[in-house]
C-alpha cells in the first residue's frame, strides 16, 4: 500500500512533518496519537485541521509547533529540523518563529490591548518592526479601543487582540487550537476574518485546529484527521463541502 502524501513540492514551506508519529504509553495502554503523518504547511497559506475528537489535531499542532516531543518522524520549522535543537534553541525559535493563539484568550488583565500586543516583544527585548506593526494595527478593527483594558473588551474584541499579539512579532507561522471555540458565530466572524486578512494582505501562514465547517471555510485547504492519520485534504473549502465530507465520514464509520 503506498501513503498518500500530503507535502507539496517547489513551494515555500513554512512548516513540514514528516512520517510524523506519536505514541502515548506503552504495552496494552499504548495510544498511536499520530501514525506516520507527512504534511507541508506553506507560506502564505491558511490551513485547518479537522476530524472527530481524539483523531490527533491537537497533537499533530502541539508536535510540529515545538510544544510537545514526538515519537518518530521529522518536523521542521522553516529550515531548521527541531530534533537538532537543545531545549534552550526550541525555546527560542518558539518564541521568534511561531505565534500561538487559544482558545481562552490569555490576555493580561492589567494591561491595555495595545500594551498586550506588543508584550512578547517587550519581554524578549526585541524592536518592533514598526510598519509591521502598524498595518497589524490597522487591520484588528479596533480603533479607538487600544487603550482599553481586556475587561472593557468584547470576547470577539480581546480574541482579536490575541490574534494581534501573535501577528506583531511577524512569526513563521501561527498555530490555533479552537481559536474561536468559545466565541458566538458573529465575534468568530470578525476573528476569522482577521486571520483571513493576514494571510492575504500580509502574507502570514496559518494553522488552525477547529471543528467548526464555518471556520474551516475560512481557510485555504482543510485537511481531515481520522484515527492519527490524514484521510483527505480539501482546497478552496465551503461550509457546505466541508459538512458533506464530515457527514460521509461519519456514515462510514458505522457501516465498517
Ligand atoms: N497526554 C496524553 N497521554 C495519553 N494519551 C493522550 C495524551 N494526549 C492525547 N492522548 C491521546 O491521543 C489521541 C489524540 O489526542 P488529541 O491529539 O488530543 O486529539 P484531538 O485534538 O483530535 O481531539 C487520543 O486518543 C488521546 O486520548
Ligand atoms: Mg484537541
Amino acid at each position: 500500500m503506498t501513503t498518500t502524501s500530503y507535502a507539496h513540492r517547489a513551494t515555500a514551506v513554512a512548516a513540514r512533518a514528516q512520517d510524523l508519529s506519536k505514541v502515548y504509553g506503552q504495552g496494552e495502554t499504548q495510544v498511536v496519537a499520530l501514525n506516520r503523518v507527512t504534511v507541508d504547511f506553506r507560506q502564505g497559506e491558511f490551513t485547518a485541521i479537522m476530524g472527530p475528537s481524539g483523531s490527533g489535531k491537537s497533537t499533530l499542532m502541539h508536535c510540529v509547533a515545538g510544544l510537545d516531543s514526538f515519537t518518530s518522524g521529522s518536523v521542521r520549522i522553516g529550515d531548521t529540523e527541531l530534533s537538532t535543537l537543545k531545549d534552550k534553541q526550541l525555546t527560542q525559535l518558539r518564541r521568534d518563529k511561531i505565534g500561538f493563539i487559544f482558545q481562552a484568550f490569555n490576555l493580561l488583565p492589567t494591561l491595555t490591548a495595545m500594551e498586550n500586543i506588543t508584550l512578547p516583544m517587550d519581554i524578549a527585548g526585541r524592536k518592533a518592526d514598526k510598519e509591521w506593526v502598524e498595518r497589524v494595527i490597522d487591520m484588528i478593527g479596533l480603533s479607538g479601543r487600544l487603550s482599553h483594558r481586556p475587561a472593557q473588551l468584547s470576547g470577539g474584541q480581546q480574541q482579536r487582540v490575541a490574534v494581534a499579539r501573535a501577528l506583531a512579532s511577524r512569526p513563521e507561522i501561527i498555530f490555533g487550537d479552537e481559536p474561536t471555540g468559545n466565541l458566538d458565530s458573529r465575534s468568530g466572524a470578525e476573528v476569522l476574518g482577521f486571520l483571513r486578512n493576514s494571510v492575504r494582505e500580509l502574507g502570514q501562514t496559518v494553522v488552525m485546529v477547529t471543528h467548526d465547517p464555518v471556520a474551516a471555510s475560512y481557510a485555504d485547504r482543510v485537511i481531515f484527521l481520522a484515527d492519527g492519520s490524514i484521510v483527505d485534504e480539501m482546497l478552496s473549502p465551503t461550509a457546505d463541502g466541508v459538512l458533506d465530507r464530515m457527514k460521509a465520514f461519519d456514515a462510514k464509520g458505522r457501516t465498517s
